[in-house]
């Protein structure tokens, strides 16, 4: 794990050589269920340009991917994350502004996401930012015992 850190913290699109830091982030964000490797991978491979991340000159801190759909209008976030050490700074919500930023720069009109019923942090900022949450809680919606939230924001 890497440390706390006092250098300023840009956000800034993702680099190939940034995969290993980001699988880094991913295991310390999500340590139950981490993007493994080939995922994240492919990913970048394919949406290499929707990933932002925290970058502090040395080390990322946390990143943010927004994938749009084929038909342009609509945009999934897929995954947010900031390391445990930098929580409650406002760095969650930098990158979900630069985020929705870029997409509505795009034209896009509809984003949508899927959220833990009991993720009362990540609930609270995506409501601060005018999410909805669609249809109550989604069962199974990401396997056996994978309960989500579908929040969605009009652009
Ligand atoms: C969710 C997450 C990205 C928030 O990042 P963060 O940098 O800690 O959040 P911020 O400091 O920008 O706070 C933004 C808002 O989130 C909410 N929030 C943050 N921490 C909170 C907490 N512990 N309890 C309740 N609300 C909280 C508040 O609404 C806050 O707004 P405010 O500062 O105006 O009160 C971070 O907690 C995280 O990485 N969690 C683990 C991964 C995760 O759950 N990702 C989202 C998956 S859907």
């Amino acid at each position: 794990m890497v440390g706390p850190t006092d250098r300023p913290l840009t956000v800034r699109g993702v680099a190939e050589a940034d995969l290993p830091e980001l699988h880094r982030i991913d295991r310390e964000t999500f340590p139950e269920e981490p993007y493994p490797y080939f995922v994240l991978r492919q990913l970048y491979d394919v949406h290499g340009d929707r990933f932002l991340v925290l970058d502090d000159g040395e080390n990322l801190h946390g990143y943010v991917l927004f994938v749009t759909t084929s038909d342009r209008y609509v945009c999934w976030g897929m995954s947010l994350a900031v390391t445990p050490d930098l929580r409650g700074l406002g760095l969650g919500r930098r990158l979900m502004v630069e985020a929705l930023r870029r997409v509505r720069a795009e034209g896009v009109h509809r984003v949508h996401l899927t959220v833990e019923p009991t993720n009362a942090a990540a609930i609270s900022l995506y409501r601060s930012l005018g999410f909805e949450v669609e249809a109550g809680v989604r069962k199974d919606y990401l396997g056996p015992g994978e309960d989500r939230l579908v929040m969605t924001l009009g652009l």
